[in-house]
């Protein structure tokens, strides 16, 4: 699918290259040679935009790219990882859908970095730096903010995977109408996600914590609490993402007396250690036009163990497909919070597997048999999970599936068989979706 037209439009006002701008551009001919792209003029403003959420000092990724020595140092790193798309991380097949936030680079913006690097990879001249561009995206407003009552030292090396129980303070029923995660060590902390234990699961949850020495205690997959397909996801953070509003008039119901579950994944790279205290900031309102619900789709059977995921120790590719009618299903598990028979719109789709996992997605089957894609992970990384916002969001009525399938890898060495469950050593296979209706 091609991309739409303000992304050209917009890459072309970044990045002035005319000849990178067809339409009714004259081509480039022998005589008119390009100018060569510079760093201040060309390659900084990108870079800024596109790498400067991970690549600064301190940050999660390996090395700063801020100044013309990082990149000039990194140039043919940079060349290399643009090239094969593994930078920036954007996990999304392009031909699937279109999302907020978008950070992957377009064809017109791979060819700028990679030309700048073939050319020598020049500095240019600092007076011909354009404005800088704000970033889009983030939080409109902040009204709870809430941070881990202690500092935590991560104990295993280099991945640590660990669940943190926060009061929710309010005292009436509101709606979440926004989330952030605030890492507090960005050096070690690689994603966050928070989950909202209900004021009748929260001393299971409590239970879980004071079993545990220290802040917290391991979680792994989800929060660990008494029924996966209850922990309802309040909002996911990885490098890179700002945190965002929720669709306009759209919140999600929280209760005094509940808990906020931060799950946080520290990895050192096997090197820097340090300690973290992350906090969650939220929007919060008194009321919206549509209370929105954040569904975990799975098959329930699987959590449950009444009906198996085996994933055979051996096996290469193993599938396993959830498809159900989303609309009576909706109803069914919100108690009649989510009518059957009205259509129910998803906003924003994310996908969750385990370390074995290989490729997923999610698709509409239209009563009709058409089918849309929603997204798809053509390389699932565990370390590179998201939530997804659809740039148009869409509605699916009384016969129309929602379907996700995963597929995993089990044929390592000393492999064992797998299946669904918590733990590093268990899969998962899920979709989890904003919705309202
Ligand atoms: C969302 C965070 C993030 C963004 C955005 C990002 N990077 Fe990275 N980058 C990383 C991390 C983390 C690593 C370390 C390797 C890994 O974990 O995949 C990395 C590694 C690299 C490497 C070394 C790769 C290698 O193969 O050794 C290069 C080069 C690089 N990034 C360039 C870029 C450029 C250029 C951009 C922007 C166009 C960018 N990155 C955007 C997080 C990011």
């Amino acid at each position: 699918m091609s991309r739409p037209f303000h992304f050209r439009a917009l890459a072309c006002a970044l990045l002035a290259v005319a000849a990178a701008c067809s339409g009714n551009d004259p081509a480039p001919t022998p005589t008119a040679p390009q100018t060569p792209a510079t760093w201040h003029k060309d390659v900084a403003p990108l870079m800024q935009q596109k790498c400067g959420t991970c690549h600064v000092e301190g940050g999660i990724a390996p090395f700063a790219l801020q100044t013309y020595a990082d990149a000039f140092a990194h140039r043919a790193a940079i060349r290399s990882a643009v090239q094969a798309r593994t930078m920036p991380p954007w996990p999304p097949a392009a031909d699937c859908s279109t999302y907020q936030q978008d950070r992957s680079l377009n064809d017109t913006q791979v060819a700028l970095l990679t030309r700048w690097v073939d050319e020598g990879a020049a500095e240019g001249n600092p007076a011909e730096a354009p404005a800088p561009v704000a970033p889009t995206g983030g939080l409109s407003r902040v009204d709870v903010r809430l941070e881990m009552a202690d500092a935590y030292l991560p104990q295993q090396s280099p991945d640590d995977y660990r669940c943190f129980l926060i009061d929710w303070p309010e005292t009436r029923t509101r709606y979440i109408t926004g989330f952030r995660a605030d890492p507090g060590n960005r050096a070690t902390v690689h994603h966050v996600i928070a989950f909202l234990a209900q004021p009748d699961e929260a001393a299971a949850y409590q239970a879980l914590d004071d079993a545990s020495a220290g802040p917290g205690y391991t979680c792994f997959g989800g929060p660990g609490g008494p029924d996966a397909t209850r922990a309802t996801w309040l909002g996911g953070w990885a490098p890179g993402t700002l945190g965002q509003d929720f669709p306009e008039d759209t919140g999600l119901r929280i209760e005094p007396g509940s808990k906020v579950i931060l799950q946080v994944h520290y990895n050192d790279h096997g090197q820097r250690a340090g300690s973290d205290r992350t906090a969650v900031a939220f929007k919060v309102d008194d009321t919206v036009r549509k209370v929105a619900i954040v569904q975990p789709w799975a098959n329930p059977g699987w959590p449950r163990g009444t009906v198996p995921m085996p994933i055979p120790a051996g096996s290469a590719d193993t599938s396993h497909l959830w498809s159900q009618e989303l609309t009576p299903f909706a109803s069914f598990i919100t108690g009649g919070v989510f009518q059957n028979g009205v259509p129910v719109t998803i906003h924003s789709a994310a996908l969750h597997m385990h370390t074995r996992g290989t490729r997923t997605r999610a698709e509409i089957q239209r009563a009709s048999g058409a089918r849309e894609c929603l997204l798809d992970i053509p390389h699932w990384d565990f370390h590179w999970q998201g939530s997804y916002y659809l740039q148009k969001p869409v509605q699916l009525w009384n016969g129309d599936r929602l379907n996700v399938e995963c597929h995993w890898d089990n044929s390592a060495p000393g492999a064992t068989d797998r299946s669904w469950g918590e733990g590093t050593d268990d899969e998962m296979c899920l979709g989890v979706f904003y919705l309202t209706q």
